[in-house]
């Protein structure tokens, strides 16, 4: 490899500190893992000869993404799992599956080589953690999701950037997402007229941030004090928290096991279509439909903040929370103040809160996760993650103002608490 003596020392130093970083990954410490990933990315950049990095990214990333795709359409890794940890070989795979042999072969020899499944002799392969995972919804039709859905709006990207002389995106009904599926319709009306692809989007909505850190976890937002420690024992039917726009509810699940002393019932909102797709019988918490530019359904009796300081208790005072998660982020400002408009004279001063749980894109150092959260947004809603300043307008234009940013590390989602301006 034609690599410098200044290439090679920069690489070694990478290394050094990829090593300093080991035993905290063994000891869980937050942010350990993500930071160690952070080196392998430079070092790999680091590494690399530029024609292998347009290799890997022209033809061998593309080219697992489509053996993946094409793996989980013949459940390829089911039949790996299923084996119970013996290697399967391809003339099995063939015949469970119905492909051809050799088409079989070059599947699985590429996916070896690209560290997605095991290769443990000639023609023989074993299942990974992540194969084990793609048998599983919600990482599975994240990658269907990504392929068929999100995959073409970032080939038409480049295309309709031309097209309109490189001005950023603005229009959800006429932006790359219309371009590359060729359609007028905006992104979630589209998404909700073909099942399939909905269905794949709210599978993998509820796994894609699995592993990661979120607001209910210890040490990132205090969530008692700052939510439920004044509440009182009597509040058991009055809504603390409604999610509005909450997919399949996973939010509200998490939150009713990673803070049991939470009093009060829990209210999913979300599109007919989104909720029709919940077993009902699996939860506890309550599964309305709500269209989010329509006005707050749960709301109180309206009071002045004085009032509400005298009992911060109570069926009429509405919701404690207001909830949004990688929603906002879906619309431009026009549309995310009407949907903010909508909620705040359900909330009373002094008691609701909103909540945002969103990337908060910071001025430097921007992690790989939220920049390319910025460029999807762009490609399917031609929309944008927002900064904090951007964050505090648009909150300040709906008449909220900021009480607090909680970001714990390394492109996690902040969590953005907001009250009423009085
Ligand atoms: C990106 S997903 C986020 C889902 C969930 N909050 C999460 O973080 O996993 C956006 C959600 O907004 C919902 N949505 C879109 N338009 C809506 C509307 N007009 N009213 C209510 N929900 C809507 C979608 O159905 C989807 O569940």
């Amino acid at each position: 490899m034609d690599l410098s003596s200044n290439h090679s020392r920069d690489a070694a130093s990478v290394v050094r500190e990829m090593n300093t970083l080991i035993d905290p990954v063994d000891h869980n410490q937050p942010g350990a893992r993500e930071a160690l990933l952070a080196l392998s990315h430079r070092l790999t950049a680091m590494l690399e000869t530029p024609s292998e990095t347009i290799q890997r990214i022209g033809w061998a990333e593309p080219a697992r993404f489509a053996a993946i795709r094409i793996a989980t359409d013949l459940k390829v890794f089911d039949a790996l799992k299923k084996a119970g940890g013996d290697s399967v070989n391809i003339s099995q795979l063939a015949s469970e599956t119905g492909a051809e042999n050799s088409l079989i072969a070059r599947t699985m020899k590429h996916l070896s080589a690209m560290n997605v499944v095991g290769e443990t002799g000639a023609d023989e392969f074993s299942p990974t953690r992540f194969s084990n995972a793609l048998t599983i919804p919600k990482y599975r039709d994240g990658i269907s999701y990504c392929f068929d859905v999100a995959g073409p709006s970032f080939h038409g990207t480049p295309g309709y950037l031309k097209d309109t002389k490189y001005q950023n995106p603005g229009n959800i009904s006429d932006g790359p997402f219309q371009y590359a599926h060729r359609t007028e319709e905006p992104f979630f009306v589209w998404l909700g007229k073909r099942p399939e692809h909905f269905e794949h989007f709210n599978n993998y909505m509820s796994g894609y941030r699995q592993g990661k850190r979120g607001w209910m976890d210890e040490g990132f937002y205090p969530v008692r004090e700052r939510l439920y420690h004044d509440m009182q024992n009597d509040d058991e039917n009055a809504v603390f928290l409604v999610d509005v726009g909450g997919g399949l509810g996973h939010d509200l699940e998490e939150l009713r096991v990673k803070h049991p002393g939470i009093r009060g019932r829990l209210v999913l909102q979300d599109q007919p279509e989104v909720i029709a797709q919940i077993d009902k019988a699996s939860n506890s918490i309550e599964l309305t439909t709500h269209d989010f530019f329509t006005p707050q359904s749960v709301k109180g009796t309206p009071r002045q903040e004085s009032d509400v300081r005298k009992k911060l208790t109570g069926l009429d005072l509405g919701a404690r929370a207001y909830y949004f998660h990688s929603v906002l982020h879906d619309w431009n400002d026009a549309s995310s103040l009407k949907i903010l408009q909508n909620i705040v004279p359900a909330m009373q001063p002094g008691f609701s809160k909103l909540l945002i749980n969103e990337n908060v894109v910071p001025d430097v150092g921007a992690t790989w996760s939220i920049t390319s959260m910025d460029w999807l947004t762009m490609a399917l809603g031609a929309v944008r993650e927002r900064t904090e300043k951007q964050w505090r307008d648009l909150l300040g234009q709906a008449g909220l103002k900021v009480t607090g940013i909680w970001t714990y590390d390394q492109g996690t989602e902040s969590l953005i608490e907001a009250e009423i301006e009085v």
